[in-house]
């Protein structure tokens, strides 16, 4: 058996009287694809919020690929190359759609400040390089025509995908996509999914917070579900389809 790409540990988090996960164990090995699907205020955006560090958990663990992220800052974690969307998109305002995906790439520009400065050839061929690749990531998310418009006046569902694409710019080992298709319209779930399917293939660990179920039966290798900040059933699409505890968590529920 190979390390995970990503393991969580009895992870814990509570606010105030409500306990936003509790004993939370998983594990996502490397180049697959995992959803995590439960109810609103199941827990979900907080187990992202914990495997980042911009939560302190209040007992359990995190390892990527097999290394503790306990003690280590945010950005470290994303350098380490565990990147993140957000559930509302953070898009940078007064850019445009190119400059904000080109931001993504920040993390792995390996051209010096100085030269940089400079702008010695090597600085100038790697942003050329970059460009080449944000251009190609616009074209597949259908984002192209969209790319020197300013990145807030794009509809929701483009900023959604502008986020995906950014988070791919920094080169991620394992990415987390915070409820990507929400806003997006059935085409661009559509693309979506193909493009979540080309990151896998290319050897990136994707792990998705999604609540639209054809995407996620459709993607996923494995699909968590939580319900009150636990872990109810993990398994593969067809296992976590039939299992009664999860119609329960969520027919139950949206019934309600
Ligand atoms: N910073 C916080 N302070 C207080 N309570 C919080 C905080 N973050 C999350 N919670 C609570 O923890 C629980 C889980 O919230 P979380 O946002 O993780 O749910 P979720 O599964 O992402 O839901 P949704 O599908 O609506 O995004 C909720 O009861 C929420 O109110
Ligand atoms: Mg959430």
């Amino acid at each position: 058996m190979s390390v995970p790409a990503l393991e969580a540990v009895n992870l814990a988090k509570s606010f105030g009287g409500v306990r936003a996960a509790h004993d939370v164990s998983f594990s996502v090995p490397g180049g697959s694809l995992a959803a995590l699907i439960g109810p609103n205020g199941a827990g979900k955006t907080t187990l992202f919020n914990l495997v980042t560090r911009l939560y302190e958990p209040d007992a359990g663990e995190m390892r990527f690929y097999g290394r503790p992220l306990a003690g280590l800052p945010a950005a470290r974690i994303a350098a380490l190359g565990l990147v993140r969307t957000f559930q509302a998109a953070r898009i940078f305002p007064g850019m445009t759609t190119l400059e904000n995906v080109l931001a993504g790439a920040h993390l792995h520009v390996r051209a010096s400040a100085w030269r940089q400065m400079l702008w010695l050839p090597g600085a100038r061929g790697e942003e050329r390089e970059l460009v080449r690749r944000a251009d190609a990531l616009l074209d597949l998310t259908g984002l192209l025509p969209f790319r020197d418009a300013a990145a807030t006046d794009l509809p929701m569902g483009a900023q959604k995908l502008l986020e995906v694409v950014r988070a791919l710019m920094a080169r991620p080992r394992v990415v987390l996509l915070d409820e990507p298709a929400a806003g997006l319209n059935d085409a661009e779930t559509a693309e979506l999914g193909s493009l979540l399917r080309a990151v896998r293939a290319s050897g990136v660990t994707v792990v998705v917070v999604e609540h639209n179920m054809s995407l996620v039966m459709g993607v996923a290798d494995q699909v968590i579900v939580l319900d009150t900040g636990a872990v109810v059933a993990a398994g593969t699409p067809a296992e976590i389809q039939k299992n009664p505890r999860v119609i329960e968590a969520y027919v139950g529920k949206e019934a309600a």
